[in-house]
């Protein structure tokens, strides 16, 4: 049966083409057109809206991978005090990015007006061991996001990821039992896993910053109730309350919620909310077992508990 299942599950993955993920927010620096001469450009982000500038974050959303971070970043760009970047940008954790310096970070953040505050996202930062004390090198007050969900789910949308982007690179796929089992022990040293013991990772952080500086967002909650998250982190980022009901709507073809601001209404690329695998029920209590203790340790670190299993 779960041979059966994983058979369908692998088909429906194969109709999917998943671009990466990427939302254009500005226009590109330069861009040829028609009627243009050949080496002739235009370059309209030159002409930056009157009244508007650039700015590093103020905030950061640092992860975690999977947990719901685009979703988060959008709908907080519903509120009109948030000028949200367009792409990851991994300044903090990519050693040939840092060393460009702070001016080549900022540029690539919007155009922002003075009653706004300007947010970006970048998921690998919170597994990351450089970011935290890189962040607070260069702003020890920022405010940081961190959205979570039950960390077994987050390890199999993780493979999932993983699983798409190769099928789109015509690389070979194993199927997710191959992945978590070595020698018919749990694979602890599975990155996927590694990247879901949020203790760990939150134990640098907090060598970094205090705890009242990090909002964790519940990503479980989110999913399936957006609204008092978002409220929690307006609260947080001392932002008026902005966002309300309205602004979001159930779409059951997408069996998530979506987007409505604006006069538009829109949901999140098809790469995210996508079909997970079956995974064998041995595999998974596995897998779960080996996560309570770092769930335990995570609960008394941050001094709530969250529904993970
Ligand atoms: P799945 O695709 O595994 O379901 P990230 O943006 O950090 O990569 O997180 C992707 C996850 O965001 C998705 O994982 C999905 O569960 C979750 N998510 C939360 N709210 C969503 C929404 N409104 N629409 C689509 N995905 C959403």
């Amino acid at each position: 049966m779960a041979g059966l299942l994983g058979s369908v599950f692998l088909l429906v993955l194969q109709t999917y083409a998943a671009p990466p993920e990427f939302i254009q927010v500005w226009p590109s620096a330069s861009t040829s057109g028609p009627g243009l001469l050949a080496n002739e450009t235009v370059t309209p982000s030159l002409v930056p809206p009157p009244g508007t500038s650039k700015h590093t974050p103020h905030s950061i959303i640092i992860g975690v991978r999977k947990g719901g971070t685009r979703a988060l970043l959008e709908m907080l760009d519903i509120h009109p005090e948030v000028a949200a970047a367009a792409t990851e940008v991994h300044f903090f954790d990519w050693d040939e990015n840092y060393s460009k310096g702070l001016e080549w970070y900022r540029e690539l953040m919007p155009y922002s007006y003075p009653h706004q505050i300007t947010i970006e996202k970048t998921p690998g930062y919170f597994t990351s061991p450089l970011a935290p004390a890189r962040i607070r090198a260069m702003n020890s007050s920022i405010r940081l996001l961190l959205i979570l969900r039950d960390p077994a789910e987050r390890v199999i949308s993780d493979y999932t990821q993983v699983y798409f982007n190769r099928l789109e690179n015509h690389k070979p796929v194993q199927a997710i039992e191959d992945m978590l089992v070595r020698n018919g022990a749990l694979n602890t040293r599975y990155k996927a896993i590694q990247r879901s013991l949020y203790d760990v990772h939150m134990r640098n952080w907090l060598l970094h910053f205090p705890l009242e500086q990090i909002h964790i967002v519940d990503g479980d909650t989110l999913i399936r109730d957006p609204l008092p998250e978002l409220q929690k982190v307006e609260r947080f980022l001392e932002l008026p309350p902005r966002i309300v009901a309205s602004n979001f709507y159930f779409n059951q073809t997408k069996g998530f919620y979506c987007i409505r601001s604006d006069g538009r209404e829109r949901c999140l690329h098809e790469s995210k909310g996508r079909p997970h695998p079956p995974v064998n029920s041995t595999v998974l209590q596995q897998l779960r077992s080996y996560f309570r203790q770092h769930n335990r340790n995570f609960y008394r670190l941050v001094g709530r508990t969250f529904n993970w299993h």
